[in-house]
């Protein structure tokens, strides 16, 4: 089994580093092989509606989604972190989310699996904001949830945490990082 996190924050070492770290350290210790991608180090161009995925099933631009493409075929778990900024997720992470554009293509176009295969993968969503209002998650959630549903990912949960702005806050947070290791765990045994 394979699990892949993919972690959406500009800021290392930041609030939902943290708990991907920890969601991957709690897949890890039941001996998964686990891999992050952190989407700020990563040269990923913004898609341009060129259109070509929808004849090719691939996307033209060779940037580094076409690692991410790659990856996202071989994992069993993909775990997508990003913090809420202006109500959704980052830059970084819908970037990325756009140029699934060219899965989007394969499924609804080509009529072929997304991910080349038709085996059964989970997706799980990790997110923290500043604020502390009711319905903080609801646009992000409605958005990841909707990429997984394209990709045939069976949508298998979330960590979302409240109130949590200055770098580093969730260590404050009662057991945010232990929920946080105690779901990678939880996740790999199902
Ligand atoms: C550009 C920007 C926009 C933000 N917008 C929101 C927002 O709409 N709602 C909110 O609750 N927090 C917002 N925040 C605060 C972050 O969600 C918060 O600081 C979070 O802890 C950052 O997580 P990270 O350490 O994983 O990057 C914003 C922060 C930035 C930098």
């Amino acid at each position: 089994m394979r699990v892949l996190g993919i972690a959406g924050s500009p800021r290392r070492g930041g609030n939902t580093d943290l708990l991907l770290a920890e969601f991957m350290r709690g897949a890890a210790s039941k001996g998964v092989e686990v891999k992050t991608f952190v989407l700020n180090d990563l040269d990923i161009a913004p898609c341009q509606h060129c259109d070509a995925c929808l004849k090719a099933g691939k996307c033209r631009i060779d940037d580094d989604m076409q690692m991410v493409y790659r990856e996202l075929e071989q994992a069993d778990l993909i775990v997508l972190a990003s913090p809420i900024q202006f109500t959704g997720v980052t830059a970084q992470m819908k970037t990325m989310i756009d140029r699934l554009q060219a899965l989007w293509a394969r499924k609804y176009v080509l009529k072929i699996p997304p991910l080349g295969d038709e085996r059964e993968r989970k997706g799980f969503f990790i997110s923290v904001g500043g604020r502390k209002v009711a319905n903080l998650f609801e646009p992000a959630l409605e958005m990841v949830k909707t990429v997984f549903r394209i990709l045939n990912i069976t949508y298998a949960g979330e960590l979302l945490f409240r109130g949590i702005d200055e770098k580093g806050a969730i260590k404050s947070h009662p057991d945010a990082l232990l929920q946080a290791f105690m779901a990678g765990q939880k996740l790999v045994e199902e």
